[in-house]
């Protein structure tokens, strides 16, 4: 019997001892989620699915969960949703332990042809809007924790970004930050539970587009609009790495916290010139450093790459010449990257 307890012991041991070199584990001692952008089409390779399902607590569809592929066609078909890739996101999210972020339910990019084609009146535009934001929210209540209710409705000058939405007829909300609050009102209808954030690249730092998001979110919350949070993409390079952006950074965050926010890094990636030693050492530092900034601001509950493994980015496509943005390389060997943003969580 002793022997049986002492080998128990023991085995429990181990097993803990495997785990406490993970990302997942490292993030839970400060209460943040440590994410990754995922595909369904790739959860049959075992070495992907082997490191999303056992590094990480939380996935998001990097696509799959988008307009034009969760709602490939028209309201007036028999099946206009296409709920496979997301539900199979799910599913291998629910069996290893880990939450589902939602992205994104009202973007310009990645709308389907019959609704950009439709010659839709702004009161069809928003009949369909609200119908899709209900949806899915009802769909995916309790599976999705968090969603990216408006994605990207800036420009860099901190006005309006033209988007079917928001364009005449739009949806017909009225001018300025209207129609985003339409749907955070939606959203909120349809799963009072979930957390309702806002998301968009290069605000980061102190600039005209965090100005503008800023100003939204305080009227937002002084009106009772019902935003939870604000997701810093972080799609950056190594010049991210000036100890002024980084500054600038941590006090954007700092303004938006004070507004009872929650922030989360939700698209992580800090692409390359090239795969030497050199440049995987900057950015090894880089993301220690990005990683440090969300442990000391306590709102920061989420440090989310866009995907895992430079075998899939969506980096070199857009930027051709460049890569190697993420912690595990084509080979999914974790690179010094990852290493840092384990010891900067502590291990
Ligand atoms: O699904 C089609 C497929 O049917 C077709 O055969 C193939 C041919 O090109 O294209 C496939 O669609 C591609 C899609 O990814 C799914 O793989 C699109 O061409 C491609 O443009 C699309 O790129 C995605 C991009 O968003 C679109 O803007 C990237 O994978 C995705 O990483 C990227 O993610 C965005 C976030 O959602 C928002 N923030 C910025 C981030 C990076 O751009």
């Amino acid at each position: 019997m002793r022997l049986r307890c002492f080998a128990i012991v023991c085995l429990c041991a181990a097993s803990l001892s495997a785990q406490s070199g993970t990302l997942r584990d490292a993030g839970a001692k400060y209460d943040i989620l440590v994410g990754a952008a995922a595909g369904s089409h790739l959860l049959a390779d075992p070495e992907y699915s082997t490191i999303l399902g056992s590094e990480f607590s939380q996935l998001q569809a990097e696509n799959e969960m988008k307009f034009g592929e969760i709602h490939p066609r028209p309201d007036t078909d028999p099946n206009p949703y296409d709920f496979a890739g997301g539900d199979a996101l799910i599913r291998f999210a629910q069996q290893h332990n880990m939450k589902v972020r939602g992205h994104t339910l009202v973007w310009h990019n990645q709308v389907p042809k019959w609704l950009t084609e439709g010659n839709y009146s702004a009161a069809q535009l928003s009949a369909i809007l609200h119908g899709h934001i209900s949806t899915l929210l009802k769909r995916y209540a309790l599976k999705v924790y968090a969603w990216d209710v408006v994605n990207e409705a800036f420009v860099a000058g901190g006005t309006m970004r033209h988007t079917i939405w928001y364009d005449q007829p739009g949806i017909g909300a009225g001018a300025g930050t209207k129609y985003i609050e339409q749907a955070f009102r939606w959203a909120h209808e349809a799963d009072p539970d979930a957390k309702l954030f806002y998301n968009d690249f290069d605000a980061e730092e102190l600039n005209k587009k965090s100005d503008a998001i800023y100003r939204m979110a305080k009227d937002f919350k002084k009106r009772g609009v019902p935003l939870n949070g604000i997701g810093f993409q972080t799609h950056i390079t190594l010049n991210f790495s000036s100890p002024h952006k980084l500054k600038s950074h941590a006090k954007n965050m700092r303004r938006f916290a004070q507004l009872g926010l929650e922030i989360h890094m939700t698209e992580i990636d800090i692409r390359l010139p090239d795969a030497s030693p050199a440049s995987f050492a900057a950015q090894a530092k880089l993301y220690g450093e990005i990683t440090k900034l969300c442990v000391q601001q306590h709102s920061c509950k989420l440090l989310q790459t866009w995907g895992f493994t430079d075998k899939h980015s969506w980096i070199p496509g857009f930027y051709p010449g460049q890569g190697w943005a993420l912690l595990w390389d084509e080979k999914y060997q974790k690179k010094p990257a990852y290493e840092a943003v384990l010891e900067k969580l502590g291990r």
